[in-house]
């Protein structure tokens, strides 16, 4: 849940304006009811059921729909399904195959930030949270940081606040919005994670830029999806389950060619049969690129 400290972090998706909250309050200072509005363009966000909905539903088209249909379905179902296929499909556990990612996410080496500000961590595309409890493993103990998780499905982010509630994990900042027009101002985080998601984006090549723009320079930005390991030639059996879970995608595969002008420091590794991890930095900020919203174009 966000409080009121947190809304001075956001951006409007739309303009990149500051947002003011009016509305509804818990007696713990979270945001319950009303609306983020923008200072910039004048449009207010919604806020309800405690979750900032920082997103126009009329973008979410094609296989983003189609993919938060799928998750809204079947959020319960998520993680144990995960559990049980990953071993059985690609002869690695799910915490293997996760920490084999994780290391590139570089958090041991994340020092206090020099101007007293929290250390920032994003994942994009937070799902049930999965990946937290990785992140508060790996994070130097006694460091100040602050874990924001974006997404578009509702079921999912309602998972994902149980496992929360459960009070082992760092409070993480959630709220609803597009992988393709983040909510935050340029150079925000200093760390971003993205698994399981690029694939069936309707324009990755934005939501790459966008993952780029609210990074600092030079943080690790982590990519992880689908991509079938070929040189370890999968059975006729693991064919056939790749296809049928990227069955949205024609050809399912590392995006390596559409990462944002400027990339340094790429390195594309296979870490389970499964599943690519493609790591790179930016070494300038990347300004917002406006063109997850309406009426743009992108080869995604
Ligand atoms: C396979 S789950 C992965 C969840 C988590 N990252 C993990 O590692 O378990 C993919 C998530 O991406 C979310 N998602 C799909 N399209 C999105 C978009 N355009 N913006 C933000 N999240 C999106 C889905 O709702 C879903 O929760």
């Amino acid at each position: 849940m966000m409080d009121h400290g947190d809304v001075e972090w956001l951006a409007c998706p739309s303009c990149g304006g500051r947002l003011v909250f009016h509305g509804q309050m818990t007696e713990r200072e979270h945001l319950r009811h009303g609306a983020l509005r923008c200072g910039g363009c004048g449009e207010a966000w919604k806020v309800s059921r405690g979750l900032a909905r920082l997103y126009r539903e009329g973008e979410v088209r094609g296989t983003d729909r189609l993919m938060r249909v799928i998750y809204d379905g079947l959020p319960a179902l998520h993680d144990p399904l995960t559990a049980v296929l990953t071993p059985l499909l690609q002869s690695v556990s799910e915490p293997d195959a996760r920490d084999r990612y994780m290391r590139r996410v570089e958090l041991g080496a994340l020092r206090p930030r020099l101007d007293g500000q929290p250390t920032r961590i994003l994942e994009v595309g937070v799902g049930t949270g999965a990946n937290l409890p990785l992140i508060h493993r790996d994070l130097p103990r006694g460091l100040d940081v602050e874990v924001w998780g974006v997404d578009l499905s509702e079921g999912m982010l309602t998972q994902c606040r149980k496992r929360l509630a459960s009070g082992e994990l760092p409070r993480t900042r959630l709220l609803m919005a597009d992988a393709h027009a983040l909510p935050f101002p340029d150079a925000m985080f200093d760390r971003v994670l993205h698994v399981g998601g690029i694939g069936g984006y309707r324009q990755p090549r934005v939501a790459l830029e966008e993952m780029a723009r609210v990074a600092r320079p030079g943080t690790p930005l982590v990519v992880v999806d689908e991509q079938l390991d070929k040189a370890a030639r999968p059975n006729w059996m693991q064919r056939l389950a790749f296809r049928a879970i990227t069955f949205y995608d024609r050809n399912p595969h590392c995006p390596r060619e559409l990462l944002p002008l400027g990339a340094t420091g790429v390195v594309e590794e296979q870490v389970a049969p499964f599943y690519y991890c493609l790591t790179f930095r930016v070494d300038s900020p990347n300004t917002r690129a406006m063109s997850g919203r309406e009426g743009t174009s992108s080869a995604g």
